[in-house]
């Protein structure tokens, strides 16, 4: 695994990302677009569905912004992939990346379950998981630079 790790660092692109001057922070800066449009589009998605916002009709509403989040997590997922790349070993050795990771998927799986289901009920309740799980991404990603 960590000869693995370490030859995604040494791809050319990686190597490029790390010595160039402007690349690493376009990309930290397009992953933290992405962040602010996913985190935004989903808490007023889940707002709605709970009822907090009553002024826009629900069904077009809600269509639109799970469009805006599913462009915005591919672009995090994009973006944050070539910056886990660069300290590929480091991040897979802490487990607040894990967290971050984990959190993410159980915040994905969320995502479709509210997709699919029908009952408007059961898609408040995923909403209020849903409000919980994306700041918590957020706060982890943001600890993630600090502890590193
Ligand atoms: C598979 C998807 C993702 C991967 C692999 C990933 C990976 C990373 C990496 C490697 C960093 C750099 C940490 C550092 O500064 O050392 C980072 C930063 C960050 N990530 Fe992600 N990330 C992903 C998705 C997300 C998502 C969905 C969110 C929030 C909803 C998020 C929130 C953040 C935040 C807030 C930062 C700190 C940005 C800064 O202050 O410079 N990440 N991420």
């Amino acid at each position: 695994m960590e000869a693995l790790l370490g030859s995604l660092e040494q791809l050319a692109l990686i190597k490029a990302l790390k010595t160039s001057f402007f690349a690493y922070p376009i990309v930290n800066a397009l992953h933290i677009l992405a962040i602010g449009a996913l985190v935004t589009a989903v808490l007023l998605m889940d707002l709605r569905v709970i009822g907090v916002i009553r002024s826009l009709d629900e069904q077009p509403f809600v269509r639109l912004l799970r469009r805006v989040a599913l462009w915005a997590f591919a672009l995090a997922v994009l973006t944050g992939a070539l910056m886990f790349a660069v300290r590929a070993t480091e991040y897979a050795g802490m487990p607040l990346f894990w967290i971050k990771m984990g959190l993410i998927g159980l915040a994905g799986v969320n995502f479709v379950a509210f997709s699919l289901l029908r009952q408007p009920s059961a898609k408040r309740v995923l909403a209020g998981v849903s409000i919980t799980l994306w700041p918590l991404v957020l706060l982890a990603g943001r600890f993630l630079g600090f502890v590193l």
